[in-house]
């Protein structure tokens, strides 16, 4: 009860007080603290012998004692004291031997010479205890912004070093293999016209490298999914909200009402896999029937939203996955922002806006 009125009345005054005394010039704080013992003083005399507000005086004494220092809270403190002797004295006190008002002039000097030591080496605990604090802070965000970064660099590589192994697969591989397709079939051919019976198993192997062709195609697609052209990126979309219709049996569709075309090809590549990792947590948690992937283009601004009609996000629902964490640095790494939120009237929306100048390279 006492604790939450005594914390009640420091949040109430005492803090906002402390805040505004704090960064002040040291002789505005000396004045104010001069000011308030004048005050109470005046207030004290006023009271008159009956009534003592001598207490009071500690508050000007500690705010000098924690705000500037030892020194001047104790010259302050010197201060209060004659002048509530004066005061005393002008009111009418009648002392009957002068040793009295010395000794307990001497009484409250060794007091606040006490009170104030103590609160000026707490003061100094607390400042350093502060420094201590803003500089594991400033160490902190330094290494998280340094983490950050090596975040990014690292996702830069993989999505390079995929490009690179889709480019090899499909230049190498495919090539390789549409070559033994073309000899096989050549050979097929040869063995047909020569009415020899392995003419069918030799279709047979001709078929299977077709296929293989197609299997190669399609992983060369998916690591290197948008081509390097500047409507590279609409397609690719195109294509993907095409194959995730067919693939999960739902609507998965492709807006764009007019061309969006994105010269610079890393963008366009975290473009697509923001959209691709949107779509598939569409359909992952939000058990979505229709997704609608939209790309348009706003003023300086091109805007990349996935919604869907599914059950939308629980609230803090970040988990442990990576997804959300990946797309919002994809969206860091082209200079632009990614936010995700409820969608009308359900489901989930995710918007990436990105800059025009990162667009265009
Ligand atoms: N479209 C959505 N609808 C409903 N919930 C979603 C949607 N997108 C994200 N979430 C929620 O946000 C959480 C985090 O998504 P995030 O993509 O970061 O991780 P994940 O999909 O669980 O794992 P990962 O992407 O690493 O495979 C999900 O577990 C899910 O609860
Ligand atoms: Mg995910």
């Amino acid at each position: 009860m006492l604790d939450s009125l005594l914390s009640r009345f420091w949040n109430r005054w005492m803090a906002p007080l402390g805040h505004w005394l704090r960064g002040r010039p040291r002789l505005q704080i000396e004045l104010f603290c001069l000011a308030s013992i004048l005050l109470i003083g005046a207030l004290d005399y006023w009271a008159g012998l009956a009534i003592s507000l001598s207490p009071l005086y500690a508050a000007p004494i500690a705010f000098a004692a924690w705000f500037v220092g030892p020194e001047s809270a104790f010259v302050l403190a010197l201060f209060s004291i004659v002048y509530w002797v004066l005061g005393e004295a002008l009111a009418g006190a009648i002392y009957y031997n002068w040793l009295a008002p010395l000794i307990n002039c001497s009484m409250r000097a060794i007091f606040y010479a006490f009170y104030v030591v103590v609160l000026a080496r707490l003061s100094r605990l607390q400042l350093s205890l502060e420094e201590v604090a803003e500089k594991r802070a400033l160490l902190l965000s330094r290494e998280t912004a340094e983490r950050e970064r090596l975040e990014r660099e690292m996702l830069g590589i993989a999505e390079r070093e995929q490009r690179r192994i889709g480019q090899d697969l499909h230049d190498g591989l495919c090539q390789h293999l549409t070559g033994t397709a073309l000899t096989s079939q050549v050979i097929t051919e040869r063995l047909r016209r020569q009415g020899h019976p392995e003419a069918e198993r030799a279709q047979r192997l001709v078929d299977l490298v077709e296929e293989a062709i197609v299997l190669a195609r399609g992983m060369a697609k998916g690591l290197y999914p948008v081509e390097m052209r500047a409507d590279g990126l609409m397609q690719s979309l195109e294509e993907f909200a095409g194959n995730t219709s067919e693939l999960f049996g739902i609507a998965c569709r492709f807006v764009c009402h007019s061309p969006v075309l994105v010269q610079d090809s890393p963008t366009a590549i975290h473009l697509y896999r923001i959209a691709q990792e949107g779509v598939s947590n569409a359909i992952k948690h939000g058990r979505a029937t229709e997704v609608t992937i939209l790309l348009e283009e706003a003023e300086n601004e091109l805007r990349l939203a996935i919604s869907d009609n599914g059950g939308g996000m629980a609230t803090g629902a970040r988990g442990s996955g990576l997804g959300l964490r990946i797309m919002a640095d994809r969206a860091k790494m082209v200079g632009g922002s990614f936010q995700v939120g409820p969608a009308r009237p359900r489901g989930t929306e995710l918007v990436c806006l990105v800059p025009q100048a990162a667009a265009h390279g």
